[in-house]
């Protein structure tokens, strides 16, 4: 019989310095009213300049493996979810596989942006499912920082860097097991200039010009980014309960990404999950990409709040545009 696809442990690494509201209040022409009102920012984790998505993701992958219980070495695959890779290549999954000692695994990297996490998850659950791996490592890392331009109010207040891993088997943990339900998913190209980096790429490389033009820095037609992700978020969560079977009441908590308590807020209230359903962690981290996800399930854990029987409704969106959901049910020790 098929073995479903379970987490079967996470791990999380976060920076040790915080950049706060009235941090940024000194940097550019804004206020922790502003940033507070209109994101549901407090703060947000900035990288050392001695930590890379390859550092930090190795912290979070040694804490996943530790959860799970099962070494480096057993390790089949290592799939990276991130946007800012160390390099455009080497992948930063291979800098991970070294930092690890993962000898045995394969290792790449793929962009889905902000959708990282879910796409990885479903990328995941096809190889452990179809047999081919056994333990699939996900590490969704990013240095958002390292692509803002701190002159720009419109963005630099929105983004922070961290790490969180999960490890993907086809056998269970005697812990907490998460099984991973169907994932849908989808993206619009069309879209794709609404959130860019555009430069650094081999359309745009690196020149004098481009530099001085600030192609290296996230841009963003917010608004517009904003509208989408309300409406695709809400669409395909909805599609994510209903095709595996489950009611939205069946929902124990939502477990979005984190780019705005407003999106987050709209896309619950049209779900009709209630607020006391819906997980956060932006005031503390901000918008930390492909991360958010999963340092929002390492939150709950932490906290003890992921129970025998729970379902968690995951969801998110990003750029390409793309986005995602699943259903994650949680199986204790005694559901075996
Ligand atoms: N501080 C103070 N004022 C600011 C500001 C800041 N940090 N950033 C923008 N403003 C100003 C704007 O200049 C504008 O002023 P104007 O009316 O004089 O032109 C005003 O605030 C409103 O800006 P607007 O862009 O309309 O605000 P908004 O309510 O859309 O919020 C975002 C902006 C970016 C927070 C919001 O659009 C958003 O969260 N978008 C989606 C982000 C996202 O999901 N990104 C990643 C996808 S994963």
């Amino acid at each position: 019989m098929q073995k479903s696809a379970c987490i079967i442990g996470m791990g999380r690494y976060l920076p040790e310095r915080i950049l706060t509201n009235a941090d940024l209040e000194k940097m550019v022409d804004t206020s922790d009213e502003w940033i507070y009102t209109r994101t549901g920012m407090k703060a947000r984790r900035i990288a050392a300049e001695d930590e890379f998505p390859s550092t930090m993701g190795a912290k979070a992958a040694i804490n996943a493996l530790e959860e799970a219980q099962i070494g480096a070495d057993e390790v089949d695959l290592i799939i990276c979810a991130t946007l800012t890779p160390d390099y455009i290549f080497p992948s930063t999954a291979c800098l991970i596989q070294e930092q690890i000692g993962a000898k045995n695994a394969s290792a790449f990297d793929f962009q889905a942006a902000c959708t990282g996490f879910v796409y990885a998850l479903s990328i995941a659950k096809a190889f452990v499912e179809s047999g081919v791996h056994k333990n699939v490592l996900l590490v969704a890392t990013e240095k958002l920082s390292s692509i803002i331009d701190y002159t720009d109010r419109t963005t630099c207040v929105l983004f922070g860097d961290g790490a969180a891993a999960a490890v993907i088997s086809s056998e269970k943990s005697p812990g907490v097991n998460l099984k991973i339900n169907r994932v849908f998913q989808g993206a619009d190209g069309a879209l794709a200039d609404r959130l860019i980096l555009p430069g650094g790429g081999s359309r745009v490389p690196p020149s004098i010009e481009s530099v001085e033009r600030g192609d290296h820095f996230l841009k963003m037609e917010g608004k517009e980014v904003f509208k989408h992700a309300v409406r695709k978020m809400k669409d395909v969560s909805v599609q994510a309960v209903e095709e595996n079977g489950f009611e939205l009441a069946d929902i124990s908590y939502l477990v979005s990404h984190q780019a705005n308590v407003r999106i987050i807020n709209a896309v619950a209230e049209r779900c009709q999950i209630p607020k006391e359903k819906v997980k956060m962690t932006i005031e503390k981290y901000g918008n930390t990409s492909a991360s958010s996800i999963g340092l929002c399930l390492c939150d709950m854990q932490e906290k003890s709040e992921l129970k025998d029987g729970d379902h968690l409704l995951l969801c998110a969106f990003g750029a390409g545009l793309t986005w995602g959901a699943t259903v994650l049910s949680v199986e204790g020790e005694d559901n075996g």
